[in-house]
């Protein structure tokens, strides 16, 4: 099995984990989950954390591929747009994207707002291949968190997005629009059929009691032994009640309006208005 270079940039603002993902024998690479800094208090944006990753691309003489997400966030704005500018290669995220985009169009009434994905440079559609350099990759569709939440498993290593946590903390909530809690589980069984020495990269870390670093990688093997929601031992309807009784219990990510506004369009920031301001919108009592 081929062995992609992971390197890992942690967003400490979001929670965020943004990966290089390289195939050494040819220089090329994808971005995974790149984010757009944003103060939600003074409503600017920064691109100190793309260019981390833009610099750390340069210096290994990287060429990009693929700019992928695993799914529209709601905890953070993508920085994809700029990688893109900056570097080229294709954006890219699940077919299902337009399910989510029919439903936030509604909320935010975002007329213009086209709802089939095509803001987007590729959609990818489950068990599809697709290949960084000379690493094959596919998709594996794992919806549940979020309806277009996929899987990229380039060599080795999957790229699970928000579906399982490291062990100790355990898996992603379900309560936004569309997230079903039997979708994830069943998702989640997709990703530990995978051989037991997959690498498997998580998208958030939030550390769990008792570990004082932050950590994202980790193997179908481990997951299966030791996840706090969903080891082998657990059943799925004990996984569906333990999922949703939690989901009841939390509040809203503090950056998902502006978040989902800003993904929806692949990244791209409203456009201007006549006086040459960008401005995002507050729905009042709507989600
Ligand atoms: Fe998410």
């Amino acid at each position: 099995m081929s062995r992609p270079d992971v390197s890992a940039f942690f967003d400490a603002a979001t929670f965020t984990i943004t990966y290089i993902v390289a195939d050494p024998s040819s220089g090329r690479a994808a971005v995974i989950d790149p984010v757009l800094d944003f103060d939600p208090a003074s409503g600017r944006t920064s691109t100190k954390s793309a260019d981390d990753v833009i610099a750390a691309i340069e210096g290994k003489n990287l060429e990009i591929d693929w700019i992928l997400e695993t799914h529209v966030h709601a905890d953070h704005l993508s920085g994809a747009p700029y990688i893109r500018e900056k570097l080229g290669g294709k954006t890219a995220i699940g077919t299902n994207v337009a399910t989510v985009q029919e439903t936030f169009k509604n909320i935010f009434n975002l007329k213009d707002l086209a709802t089939d994905g095509s803001q987007f440079d590729h959609l990818f559609a489950d068990s599809e291949s697709f290949a960084v350099g000379n690493i094959a990759g596919h998709i594996i569709a794992t919806p549940g968190h979020t309806p277009a939440c996929i899987t990229y498993v380039i060599g080795d290593a999957a790229f699970v997005g928000d579906t399982l946590f490291m062990p100790d903390f355990g898996s992603a909530r379900t309560d936004f629009p569309g997230g079903d809690a039997a979708q994830l589980y069943d998702s989640i069984q997709k990703i530990l059929s995978l051989p037991d020495e997959t690498r498997l990269f998580i998208c958030h870390d939030y550390k769990a009691p008792g570990r004082d670093v932050y950590a994202w990688e980790t193997t179908v093997a481990e997951q299966r032994a030791n996840n706090i929601h969903i080891s082998d031992s657990v059943s799925r309807d004990a996984f569906i009640e333990m999922r949703e009784g939690r989901d009841s219990q939390l509040g809203m990510p503090k950056l998902i309006l502006p978040s989902l506004q800003v993904n929806l369009r692949a990244g791209r920031l409203p456009e201007p208005e006549d006086n040459d301001i960008r401005y995002l919108k507050i729905p009042l009592d709507a989600v």
